[in-house]
């Protein structure tokens, strides 16, 4: 899935990150596999209901710590009350694959441990307003891997939901890193190119995004 226009990595902000073409077809097979299975259970993938009513258009479900509005747990209390999946060991390793890829700083990758990853799945029309991932009680980056259709992805800055922002494309595929001075930017995706994706991934249609984070939570927290 290689493109015809050479996307080169590129700092689209201070901290974030844009690294086209990271994951190999292989890798991105492996993880539609195992999407689809988190997607059945404990928890399973649903749309998520806000707290003054609205519903969002992507499908969620998450491994290592729930999310909903606007806190984590390890009980999904507002699905069904089960335990999500544990974060994986393999997880954790890709993540400190993929923030050595963006930074090239080793210690900074080793030292690096995801517990959570908050799976999205956007069918044709869903979208994702400008917000902050703010609910983690530690600065680590954000880690965002991309499979499927691509989309436009918007990265703002740390004040407002408004400009000035840039938009990229996130294609099949892509690594993004939120970290640094970024960590905390208004991002979003305004749109979901359909029919842009490969097959092959395992995707016939929709686009996948997983990200990363560290709660900075503890078994005090409702963890074991
Ligand atoms: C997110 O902001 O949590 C998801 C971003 C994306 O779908 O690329
Ligand atoms: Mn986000």
């Amino acid at each position: 899935m290689s493109a015809l226009i050479p996307r080169p990595p590129m700092e689209v902000a201070p901290g974030a990150v844009h690294v086209p073409g990271w994951l190999t077809d292989a890798e991105q097979r492996d993880l539609v596999t195992a999407c689809r299975a988190w997607a059945t259970g404990p928890v399973p993938i649903r749309r998520t209901r806000l707290p003054r009513g609205g519903v969002m258009s992507v499908q969620t479900v998450c491994v290592g710590w729930h999310w909903r509005p606007y806190a984590y747990s390890r009980t999904a209390d507002d699905v069904n009350g089960r335990r999500v999946a544990d974060f994986p060991d393999w997880m954790v390793r890709l993540g400190r694959r993929a923030l050595l890829e963006a930074y090239g700083d080793r210690a900074q990758a080793d030292g690096y441990t995801p517990d959570t990853a908050l799976i999205n799945f956007y069918d044709g029309q869903a979208r994702m307003g400008m917000h902050q991932d703010k609910d983690e009680r530690v600065p680590a980056p954000v880690v965002s891997l991309s499979i499927g259709d691509s989309c436009v992805f918007r990265v703002g800055n740390t004040e407002t939901r408004t400009r000035p922002y840039t938009d990229i494309e996130l294609a099949s595929g892509d690594l993004f890193v939120l970290g640094g001075p970024s960590r905390f930017a208004y991002h979003g995706v305004p749109k979901v190119i359909e029919g842009t994706g490969d097959p092959a991934t395992g995707l016939r249609s929709g686009r996948l995004n997983i990200t990363m984070r560290v709660t900075g939570l503890t078994a005090a927290d409702g963890g074991g």
